[in-house]
């Protein structure tokens, strides 16, 4: 029903292709070139979300070919994969060719499965919905949606992936996050499932100098450790049962660059202590090597545990923490922030229509109203598989109507009531903004839209409204008019 996200596999080789094209084949709509000629031609006539290149291309090297694709179509995000000769001078060239990840052979077919995934992942959250942008260019000041560094483009970058309210305490973190950004100190992010860990620490590193190197992301909870060792710091062949092959460490991948190490709270003691030994000596070791290497790297890591508390139970290392935490700064949940909530079910939506090649044309203001009002205990994440699913379940062209949310969240409706928005605001003012929100959001419905109607009920200006219409990120329903 739903079209998957294409997946360019650019490989000469008939093997490699086609088990690449078995793992991806799970998830994507996997299309493929021999060479770069080739590659090129797919690229003219199919939307690509993803291109995963060889780094031995016929005549060609992949980078180079990678380098000349993200000047001609920068859309699609960029992967290399490359076996150890070639390891070296890849590694060099990511930064250049602008290339989301390098992966090395031999590939684990999960992970490359989970890296793809978050290439189109990313590929989804560098578009604006052009929705959004018209909708909030004709009215005035809302947007935290800032264009990114010199792109006339539909693409965002680092902080303005963020989608916030001025009013929201993510204002406050991102104003943090900013100053970490502008120095080489170790960041620890903390924070519940879902609630944009990861999307900020990419925008960390966007931000700071080292923007232009790679960004590589190793999930630290997933592995065993010896695997874990062998992804961050490399291995030579034969270093324990299952490396076949010499493999470049990310730690090395990263170097210039930033590594995001998330889960990091899930980690063994042993594995604490050899990390501990990378970060003090500045280099890493990889197994069964003689000889250390040199990286210049920039750590940040990411739990969604309290990992001081991991510190006082004994279970993560004190030393580490502080060597990982030289700035802490925590997310907080969806349902302490739920004025952001309209904007970035907004956003989401733009993200899911372009994904589905549909044009859903918004939310009911009843729709919205009990988004904000919602838990959330999945956060942003949740948000998302929540508009997913009503986007499929809906119609083109019409406002997504409140009756297609799940059954958790319209329970929400008769819990709701009067009572304050439980799980939303803490402090008065927060909580006073919410009121007036869901105040005018059921003016606004029961009134069909009609701005004077809602005006002259609520005892405000025409003007008045509309800016607190758009303050509080609520969209006017399709029939709404000012007469
Ligand atoms: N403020 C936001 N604006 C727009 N999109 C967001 C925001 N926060 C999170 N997202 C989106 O929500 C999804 C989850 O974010 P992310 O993966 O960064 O969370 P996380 O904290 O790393 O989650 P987990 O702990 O499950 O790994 C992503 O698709 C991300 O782009
Ligand atoms: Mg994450």
């Amino acid at each position: 029903m739903v079209a998957p996200p294409t997946v360019l596999v650019v490989d000469d080789e008939g093997r490699s292709f086609a088990a690449l094209r078995d793992v991806l084949a799970r998830d994507f709509a996997v299309i493929g070139a021999r060479d770069a000629a080739e590659a090129e031609a797919r690229l003219r006539g199919e939307a690509v979300q993803v291109i995963l290149c060889d780094q031995n291309l016929p005549g060609a090297c992949g980078i180079a070919f990678l380098r000349r694709v993200r000047t001609l179509w920068p859309g699609p995000v960029r992967m290399i994969i490359a076996g150890t000769d070639d390891a070296e001078g890849t590694v060099a060239c990511v930064g250049e060719a602008g290339i989301h990840e390098s992966i090395s052979r031999p590939w684990h077919p999960e992970r490359l499965l989970r890296s793809v995934r978050a290439a189109a992942e990313l590929f989804q959250i560098q578009s604006i919905p052009a929705t959004a942008l018209t909708a909030r260019r004709a009215s005035g000041p809302l947007p935290c949606l800032l264009p990114a560094r010199g792109q006339a483009g539909p693409l965002l970058s680092g902080f303005g992936r963020i989608v916030h309210e001025p009013s929201s305490p993510v204002a406050a973190v991102l104003g943090l996050a900013r100053r970490a950004a502008e120095y080489d100190i170790s960041v620890l992010i903390t924070g519940a499932s879902g609630t944009g860990k990861e999307l900020l620490a990419r925008a960390i590193h966007d931000a700071s100098a080292r923007a232009g190197r790679a960004f590589v992301v190793e999930n630290c909870g997933a592995l065993p450790d010896e695997l874990l060792e062998s992804e961050l710091f490399g291995c030579k062949k034969g270093a324990f049962t299952g490396a076949h092959q010499d493999r470049i460490g990310l730690f090395e991948v990263a170097d210039g660059g930033t590594i995001f190490l998330d889960e990091i709270g899930e980690t063994s003691p042993s594995f604490q202590v050899k990390l501990l030994r990378v970060l003090q000596e500045g280099e890493i070791r990889p197994l069964g090597a003689q000889r250390p290497r040199r990286v210049n790297v920039r750590v940040v890591s990411a739990t969604n545990r309290d990992l001081m508390a991991e510190v006082e139970a004994g279970r993560f290392r004190r030393d580490l923490y502080y060597r990982l935490a030289a700035f802490p700064i925590h997310l907080p949940p969806l349902r302490d922030r739920p004025m952001d909530i309209p904007a970035i079910a907004e956003r989401i939506l733009g993200e899911v229509n372009r994904a589905f090649h549909r044009r859903v044309a918004g939310f009911a203001p009843q729709t919205l109203e009990l988004l904000a009002r919602h838990a959330w205990p999945g956060n942003v994440r949740e948000l998302h598989n929540e508009i997913q699913r009503m986007v499929a379940l809906s119609e083109d062209d019409a406002p997504l109507p409140a009756h297609l949310l799940s059954p958790a969240i319209l329970a929400d409706r008769c819990a709701g009531g009067d009572r304050p928005c439980a799980p939303a605001a803490r402090t008065l003012k927060d909580r006073v903004e919410e009121l007036e929100r869901r105040v005018i959001a059921e003016a606004m419905e029961r009134l069909g839209g009609n701005v004077s109607h809602v005006a002259g009920e609520l005892g405000l200006s025409r003007v008045g409204l509309r800016s607190k219409i758009e303050r509080h990120g609520l969209r006017r329903g399709a029939g709404a008019t000012d007469a």
